[in-house]
């Protein structure tokens, strides 16, 4: 289990595989993880500046528009779920790849589009890929991570997609004015490529493969990210802990829904659920109209407002969770963002409440700072906790029997209430109010934390296998002992 750096640290520069020390291998890896996040969040941010540009080019409706926005996300589902099913029989390098081929493919068939048809055939093929990336490579990363570097590579993958977001602001602000909505596609083709060439030289997942019953290539595997004399040590706990999941044949759907799961299974499909239900993509894709809605009417004033108080905020915050992921742990992450959450939302719904949305006029409105002040507190709070966490959390918790296929639906999930809330955001504000709606987000982060304080356990300073013995021994998650070394401020 635990290789020998300290918290902190990069991993020592013992001599690895092709001459290339431990350290090398891990950041390799985080590169490559670091790319599908930031393919991720481009597709996500670019449609935001592209769509207008869109609408005029090929005179296409609103009803036209909103797929093309949304249907991104109904492909994330669908690839979401044939991702882990895939990554159990391939591998989870293959499907990193095929992520690739699909960004690719579906970058070039947006930039081409001549009609609303093709362009939501590339959306949903980009969708896909983004389906593939989000699910395969926190798994990839998490399985690959040395224990007290787990968490923060996952996080990386997250600081990944808010990086991805907040260039895909910057490229929309750059072209707008050129009217290059076919360029702005197009652009995501290069990190695309660079995906796939990454993936051809990191290693394939080494529990994957011990899983696979390949012993040679999964010790290979692990030599690369493991200090020569843990590597059969490692191996062995990895290979006890897959032995005393092997009874029973292959993994099924039915063993995802199988009781010895439900705890795992209420706490990954929860997290998912609770990360989208509490607003991020709500005020993400609609952030320039709630700034229109709390008083800065120029177009200008709100893409800057979004682009700095969203998309840049969001990248700063996400550097807190990759910083102190692993030495607070995940629980106190979680409740102090969703605090942070809770505040904001109640805030900004305050501000509506009180000012109203009319006559605010333009620029300094009270409503308007209030919000805008508000929202960076609640991106930054959603970006330091739920944001990285959850993704973290949900690598970790499975047995990699299953894990698979248990990360796919947690996934699928988390699209899925994506796919909800951002399509009836406008809707739900048109029908009780923008106050009504900014308080029951606030309320569902207290729901959720609630949720995090009874099911989500600690996952800190243990190894996946570790992970899965404490499971069995039936603790309630809130009294999982936190075994990693006490923090000190000078770590
Ligand atoms: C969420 C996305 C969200 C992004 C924002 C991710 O963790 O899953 O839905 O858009 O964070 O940074």
């Amino acid at each position: 289990m635990a290789t020998d750096e300290t918290a902190g640290t990069v991993p020592a520069a013992a001599a690895g595989p092709k001459g290339r020390s431990v350290r090398f291998w891990v950041l390799a890896i985080g590169a490559v993880t670091f790319l599908a996040g930031l393919l991720f969040g481009y597709d996500q941010g670019v449609i935001s500046g592209a769509l207008k540009l869109v609408k005029q080019d090929l005179d296409i409706g609103t009803f036209a528009s909103e797929i093309i926005t949304s249907w991104v996300t109904l492909g994330a589902l669908a690839g979401a779920l044939v991702a882990g099913v895939l990554a159990d029989r391939i591998g989870r390098r293959k499907v990193l790849v095929a992520a690739g081929v699909l960004f690719i493919l579906g970058a070039v068939v947006e930039a081409v589009a001549d009609s609303a048809a093709v362009l939501t055939v590339g959306r949903v093929i980009t969708g896909i890929g983004v389906g593939f990336a989000s699910t395969i490579a926190p798994l990839y990363a998490a399985e690959m991570a040395p224990q007290k570097w787990r968490g923060r590579m996952v996080s990386s993958y997250q600081l990944a997609i808010t990086f991805g977001i907040f260039v895909a602001y910057l490229v929309d602000d750059a072209l707008t004015e050129s009217g290059a909505w076919r360029t702005m596609f197009l652009l995501a083709v290069v990190p695309g490529a660079l995906l796939m060439i990454g993936v051809f030289l990191v290693p394939e997942s080494a529990r994957w493969l011990a899983k696979m019953g390949r012993k040679t290539e999964a010790r290979d595997a692990l030599a690369h990210v493991t200090p020569p004399d843990k590597v059969d040590a490692e191996l062995a706990a990895v290979e006890a802990q897959i032995a005393t999941e092997a009874e029973g044949g292959e993994a099924s759907w039915r063993e995802v829904f199988s009781p010895r799961m439900r705890k795992a299974l209420v706490v990954g499909v929860g997290l998912s659920i609770f990360q989208q239900i509490t607003g991020i993509n709500a005020i993400i894709y609609y952030a320039n109209e709630i700034f229109d809605r709390a008083g800065l009417t120029s177009t200008n004033q709100q893409t800057t407002a979004t682009l700095y108080c969203v998309g840049l905020v969001n990248v700063l915050a996400t550097f807190i969770a990759v910083a102190y992921v692993d030495r607070f742990g995940r629980r106190p992450l979680l409740f102090a963002g969703l605090v942070g959450m809770f505040v904001s939302l109640t805030a900004v719904g305050i501000g509506f409440a009180t000012t109203g949305t009319t006559d605010t006029g333009a620029g300094a409105s009270l409503a308007g700072i209030v919000t805008m002040v508000a929202l960076v507190v609640f991106i930054a709070s959603f970006a330091f906790s739920l944001g990285p966490v959850v993704w973290t959390i949900i690598s970790e918790i499975f047995p990699s029997r299953v894990r698979g296929r248990a990360v796919s639906l947690a996934t699928a999930v988390n699209w899925g209430a994506a796919f909800l809330v951002t399509q009836f955001f406008l809707t739900v504000v048109n029908e009780i109010g923008e106050a009504a709606t900014f308080f029951v987000l606030a309320l569902m982060c207290v729901f959720a934390y609630i949720f995090v304080w009874r099911y989500v356990p600690e996952t800190r300073g243990r190894s996946l296998e570790e992970i899965q013995e404490q499971w069995a021994r039936d603790e309630p998650a809130s009294e999982w002992e936190d075994t990693a070394p006490v923090f000190h401020a000078h770590d």
